[in-house]
């Protein structure tokens, strides 16, 4: 069979293979098939084939376009499983008080935080919503992403949580980059219900999550469970009723302080649980018991200038799935970059490049439900592809802060040329 588009003499192109039934885990994270002077075929927006260049000819028509790669990396597109996609209200202001020592929780109980967020949310239009989000969708898209999770959650009404995942929804319909949506109306007390968070939770219950799973909004449902936020009881009672509702099921766990949230993740058969600073190995043996992914975020630990890592031994030990996101957000990680995320993987994880790429791509698309189309490059797969500025995978991780994504392509088709958009 000819390809449509035929990338030739690539330097090195990697990627997981064999896995988009199940993640790697344990001594295979980071296992990825490493062709040099390879090639990569398409054909209708999936991929057709990839090795080395000896096999590449019989690809090659008349009608196929052809690209060099000489001396350049060529990887999946990164898949980005958690970020809080839509909102309106930077925080840039509140680095004064992070700087004067202010922790985090205190800030949100003072009504800053997410808080300030919610305000501006609030008073945004969805039109106003979709347009911040398709900015943002444009720089992940300029940095290599080609799928993301979005979440709610600056709204914390019925009304501004759905407004922000119809937002996502307009975003995307106009968009290369795939987005699966996350309800996460539990993620703050609103001012509002503060003296009354059982009402709160009443009525996540009883309004947000039957309106959400009516217009068919969101796919996952995710809680913030932590000290002062939700408690784990609450956290539980959300969740269940939100599987109730055919929703499948994250959470923000043990983020801040070791509260039980791996456990929870676990007890519920959540798909992930994200964060994971504070959690014991008791809620670690638990989730890889019960197949839960690790979403670790170590531009959230970063922002915040945390020393506290995850216990990414235990995890590898245990059998647990680590997926990388970017916990993209105006509060712990304003940025859209995971090739920023694959530095601090070795930086604060200890990861090494091949690693990170596993746990940004293959297992990331496991951690959202996409693995089956999304996630590496083999025969039948999307073709979400970028072609890097750089010599091989490692160059990637190890030259941090600037943009080497060159060339972006999404079901075969380019969407970045010369790091620019040209969808
Ligand atoms: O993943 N922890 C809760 N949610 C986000 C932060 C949101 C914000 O500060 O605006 C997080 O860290
Ligand atoms: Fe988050």
């Amino acid at each position: 069979m000819l390809a449509d588009l035929l990338i030739v003499n690539i330097g090195e192109l990697a990627t997981t293979v064999g896995y988009s039934e199940r993640p790697q885990r344990g001594s295979e994270l980071g296992q990825l098939a490493v062709y040099h002077d390879a090639f990569l075929a398409v054909k209708a927006g999936n991929v057709l084939a990839l090795g080395p260049m000896s096999e590449a000819k019989q690809y090659q028509g008349a009608t196929t376009q052809v690209i060099d790669a000489t001396g350049q990396a060529v990887l999946p597109g990164f898949v980005d499983p958690h970020t809080h996609l839509v909102f309106a209200g930077w925080r840039e202001h509140e680095l004064a008080m992070k700087l004067a020592g202010k922790p985090y929780l205190e800030i949100l109980a003072a009504g800053y935080g997410i808080l300030s967020t919610v305000r501006a949310t609030r008073e945004a239009s969805v039109t106003e919503l979709a347009a911040l989000a398709k900015r943002t969708l444009d720089r992940m898209l300029l940095h290599g992403t080609t799928t993301v999770e979005a979440k709610s959650g600056y709204g914390l009404t019925t009304e501004s949580e759905l407004r922000q995942l119809q937002a996502a929804k307009i975003a995307a319909a106009a968009h290369p980059v795939n987005v699966v949506s996350t309800f996460l109306g539990a993620h703050a007390i609103p001012p509002e219900y503060k003296q009354a968070p059982e009402a709160f939770v009443d009525l996540i219950i009883e309004e947000m999550l039957p309106a959400v799973a009516a217009e068919d909004l969101a796919v996952f449902c995710d809680v913030f469970c932590e000290e002062g936020v939700f408690s784990v009881e609450q956290s539980r009672r959300i969740l269940l009723a939100a599987k109730q509702h055919g929703f499948k099921l994250k959470l923000h766990a043990d983020e801040l302080v070791s509260l039980g949230g791996a456990q929870l993740a676990a007890e519920l058969g959540a798909t992930s649980a994200d964060h994971l600073l504070y959690a014991s190995l008791e809620g670690i043996k638990a989730m890889a018991a019960a197949g839960v992914v690790a979403v670790l975020l170590p531009g959230t630990s970063f922002t915040l200038r945390s020393p506290q890592r995850p216990n990414v031994a235990a995890m590898l030990e245990a059998g647990v799935p680590i997926a990388l996101a970017t916990d993209f957000n105006p509060g712990t990680c304003p940025t859209e970059s995971m090739q920023i995320v694959q530095t601090l993987a070795w930086q604060s994880l200890g990861l090494t490049p091949a690693q990170a790429l596993a746990a940004s791509t293959i297992n990331s698309a496991h951690a959202i439900g996409v693995a089956d189309r999304a996630g590496s490059l083999e025969a039948g797969k999307a073709a979400d592809f970028v072609i890097y500025d750089a010599p091989n995978l490692d160059f990637v991780a190890y030259h941090f802060g600037v943009n080497l994504a060159q060339h972006v392509f999404k079901q075969g088709r380019q969407v970045v040329r010369d790091g620019n958009l040209c969808y």
